[in-house]
């Protein structure tokens, strides 16, 4: 029956009454307004196309029809992508908007009463948020000191929890560093369940687990073209055996992918060696960054094999770095939220040179 609303909406007893406790105690998900700061939050590549590769681009579009569902299985972006990221012919693959959708579908073809997702923590916060809203629960287990992977904990929570879905970020976020191979291994031969490695920074890392694919039946690794230069996009891939994805797949709404980013993508592939070149120079330049930051005194820079940095400033004096920073023009992110591990933490997107500059500049002002 309804309910006289409140001047201020809806009255909290009816959304108390409703929505899942869950759902209510997680936090939203916030993203920074970037106003007009340089933007160095959230692993974007900073670069853009010269004006002819856009140009040829909308010429690509003016043919896209709008009228017309997009076709469901995106066959042809498909082939793009196996071709481009060399994805072995025997496993499949399956697209999502961005790969938080397909963790998403991940996790709604596993959950269930008593169902657990496992991560070491630190990491990306979508898989605690993603398991919860998904109706499974999220165990994380803490990474060592140094932030490497810590197998006999990981190990006896594998075994204790059973879990039916295990997400490892290979390099690891908000981190920077790549787990022992090993390690990573280990985890799959012990799981139960799914393995998920999620490769989202492999192309400033260089190293994946593709070729384990076939040696390991519970293997299943996340790609997503967001870091490369196409975050506007929206374009995750889940590859693995024919099996699982097929399972997967009926959690996927119809048409997830839009004719827009299926034409832009089919595009963008066909010109990659204009993002590898991008990724070289972001490369480089996260060298050179790294060895700005060190000459800094009073912070503690970690080592990175992705376009991001993670660094510590001294105890309590992160958000008002943070906020020195930012009024000086350079948005990063602040982790002084969180307790543990990343306290104290700041995490510095690579940027262009002009751009690492300002930010070096600030954050040295700053200190
Ligand atoms: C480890 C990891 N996986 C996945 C994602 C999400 O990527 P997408 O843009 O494809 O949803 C991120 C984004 O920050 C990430 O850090």
């Amino acid at each position: 029956m309804a309910r006289p609303v409140e001047k201020s909406g809806v009255p909290a007893s009816r959304i108390e009454q409703w929505i899942r406790p869950e759902i209510r105690a997680l936090p939203a998900y916030h993203v920074a307004e970037p106003q007009n700061l340089i933007k160095l939050d959230a692993m974007e590549n900073p670069y853009t196309w010269p004006p002819a590769l856009v140009e040829a681009w909308l010429e690509v579009l003016r043919g896209v029809s709008l009228n017309r569902y997009p076709d469901p299985d995106a066959a042809k972006l498909k082939q793009g992508l196996r071709r481009a990221f060399d994805i072995p012919a025997e496993m499949d693959l399956l697209l999502g908007n961005g790969s938080d959708e397909l963790i998403q579908m991940i996790n709604l073809a596993v959950a269930g009463p008593g169902r657990v997702a496992l991560a070491p923590e630190p990491t990306f916060s979508m898989y605690r948020m993603i398991a919860t809203s998904t109706g499974l629960t999220f165990a994380g287990v803490p990474l060592a000191g140094d932030f490497s992977i810590d197998l006999p904990a990981m190990l006896a929570a594998v075994e204790a929890r059973q879990p039916a879905v295990v997400y490892i970020a290979w390099p690891n976020n908000p981190t920077g560093n790549l787990f022992d191979r090993s390690a990573v291994r280990g985890l799959v031969e012990a799981a139960p369940g799914l393995v998920v490695v999620d490769e989202a920074y492999y192309p400033y890392a260089g190293h994946t687990l593709m070729e384990d694919l076939g040696r390991y039946d519970n293997l299943l690794i996340l790609r997503t073209l967001s870091k490369v230069g196409l975050a506007g996009l929206r374009l995750g891939m889940l590859i693995g055996p024919g099996p699982w994805l097929e399972q997967i797949n009926k959690t996927r709404l119809p048409y997830n992918i839009g004719v827009l980013a299926q034409a832009s993508a089919e595009f963008a592939l066909g010109h990659k060696g204009v993002l590898d070149e991008q990724i070289r120079r972001i490369c480089a330049d996260r060298e050179r960054l790294i060895a700005e930051l060190r000459r800094l005194e009073g912070i503690q820079v970690y080592p990175s094999h992705a376009n991001f940095i993670l660094f510590r400033v001294a105890g309590g004096r992160a958000v008002p770095i943070y906020e020195a920073v930012k009024a000086a023009g350079v948005l990063i992110r602040c982790f002084a939220a969180h307790e543990g591990p990343l306290e104290d933490c700041l995490r510095v997107t690579v940027g262009t040179r002009q751009e690492n500059d300002a930010f070096v500049q600030a954050l040295r002002q700053a200190l």
